[in-house]
């Protein structure tokens, strides 16, 4: 028997979904068959997106939502379920990482670091919340969380980029718990090294992490370089992600929850 992931009749929310990892995300859940409701900044890329998922036959809308404004998620997550009633999937992928970062952690200041806190884990944690009461009501859904095998990593120069991401698995697993008594399952995804916009300016992340990566001109380079110590030693791709997420969002995995799955070549072994 072939197995082949089928969302029809299904809506996914996914943030981050204008490009990168997101944006693979949001393509493959519209190829099975899934509305998708495309959540980001990035209005150009966000509308781009959404048009060319429709002429897949299903039901897309773009949305420019800061995650991290509560009122803002709040106000979409109202907007939404009264447009398609309820919602299935939930896809946490919107993030900011080291172009966003800025100049080692020691000369940083403590604004910089809440800025990363208030995306990377308050923005993620003020989606599943407004979405709670939906997830509720169907007794029924799927969250899928997009953290980073830096959760678990020594990142030096950076460290608040790690602890924004380890914040997100032990919240999705205290979420796991309290949603699973009502069959919600919550997993987290992992990501490895992926040249992405997250990337965009190899020299801003030179800045970041100085002496590392003196040998690198360009991000994919320095992209291979972070990859290079792994049992595989290749980079991903964004569609390696959206596997993973579809497989966690699909019935197949439905007694899956509270798991991190870490889609990076094999470095983080837990
Ligand atoms: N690329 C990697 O190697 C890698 C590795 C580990 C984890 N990740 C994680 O994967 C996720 C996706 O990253 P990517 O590599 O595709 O990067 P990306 O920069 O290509 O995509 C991130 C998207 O999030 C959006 N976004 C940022 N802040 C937002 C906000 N406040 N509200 C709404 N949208 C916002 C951006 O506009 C962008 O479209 C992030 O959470 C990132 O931390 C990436």
């Amino acid at each position: 028997m072939a197995i082949k992931f089928e969302f029809s009749e299904k809506t996914a929310v996914i943030t981050g979904a204008a490009k990168g990892i997101g944006a693979a995300i949001a393509k493959m859940f519209a190829e099975s068959g899934a509305n998708v409701v495309i959540v980001d900044m990035d209005v150009e890329n966000g509308e781009k997106m959404a048009s060319k998922l429709e002429e897949k036959g299903v039901k897309t809308l773009f949305r420019k939502v800061d995650i991290s404004d509560e009122n803002a998620v709040d106000a979409f997550s109202k907007e939404i379920l009264d447009k398609f009633k309820k919602i299935e999937i939930l896809v946490n992928c919107a993030g900011i990482g080291p172009k966003d970062i800025g100049p080692p952690f020691s000369k940083i200041s403590s604004d910089d670091v809440k800025r990363v806190f208030n995306v990377n884990t308050v923005g993620m944690l003020n989606m599943c919340r407004s979405f709670y009461g939906n997830f509720y009501a169907q007794k029924s859904g799927k969250i899928i969380n997009i953290s980073s095998i830096a959760a678990f990593l020594q990142v030096p120069m950076m460290p608040q980029y790690g602890a924004s991401k380890a914040a997100t698995i032990s919240f999705s697993n205290s979420l796991a718990k309290e949603m699973g008594s009502f069959n919600v399952n919550v997993n987290c995804v992992n990501p490895g090294f992926i040249n992405t916009d997250i990337y965009s300016d190899a020299l801003d992340f030179k800045k970041a992490v100085p002496g590392a990566f003196e040998d690198c001109s360009t991000s994919q380079q320095v992209v291979e370089k972070m990859a290079s110590g792994s049992a595989l030693k290749r980079t991903q791709s964004p569609e390696d992600i959206a596997f993973a997420v579809l497989f966690l969002a699909s019935d197949e995995a439905k007694n899956i929850t509270g798991q991190c799955l870490n889609v990076d070549s094999g470095i983080v072994y837990r």
